[in-house]
């Protein structure tokens, strides 16, 4: 399958900022971004920037939901931070109920989750984000991301890496 892919370069932790907030206004209930990449590689740095960008006061904390495995915010479009690391077996992913909760309206953010994609739903959004040299790919998986994702490599190559403090704000 032809799927579109984007690499977007996150140097500084306000790149990885502006990345949620280009993503933020695509961003609809019932969605699902899946977040992969290694530990410490900003997945959760990312949904908090995101939650942000969808309207959270910054009164209200985002933590990592590794224990609690998934956190509810009464962002915009409704968000549901999940975290997969811990889970064992798909059943426990079933029991989670995280496609009902697309199918309620709910944007679903998921860490850990590319092995349960379908278990989810289908059609995401995969963010994949790496360490060395730190970086967001992002792929569409499904005909709903196509554009959003071209859309996003354009506004890249718009202002890449070396595009001035200015002009990043
Ligand atoms: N460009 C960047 N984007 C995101 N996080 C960054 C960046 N540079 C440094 N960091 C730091 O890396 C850490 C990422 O942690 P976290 O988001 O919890 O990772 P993960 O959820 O992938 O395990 C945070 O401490 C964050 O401040
Ligand atoms: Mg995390």
């Amino acid at each position: 399958m032809n799927r579109t892919t984007v690499e977007v370069p996150l140097p500084t932790r306000r790149s990885t900022i502006q990345l949620a907030r280009r993503l933020a206004p695509t961003l609809a209930g019932g969605d699902l971004v899946i977040l992969s990449g290694p530990l410490g590689s900003g997945k959760t740095f990312f949904t908090r920037a995101l939650s942000r960008a969808l309207g959270l006061p910054a009164s209200v904390r985002v933590t990592s939901p590794t224990f609690t495995l998934v956190h509810e915010y009464a962002t915009s479009v409704p968000l549901a931070h999940a975290d997969l690391y811990r889970i064992q077996r798909p059943e426990e992913v079933r029991e989670l109920g995280l496609d009902a909760m697309r199918d309620d309206g709910w944007l679903v953010v998921a860490e850990w989750a590319e092995p349960y994609r379908a278990l989810l739903g289908g059609d995401a959004l995969l963010i994949r984000f790496t360490l060395d040299p730190r970086a967001a790919l992002l792929s569409a998986l499904g005909p709903r991301w196509e554009p959003v994702v071209g859309a996003l490599g354009q506004t890249t190559a718009a202002c890449p890496r070396t595009c001035s403090r200015s002009a990043r704000r």
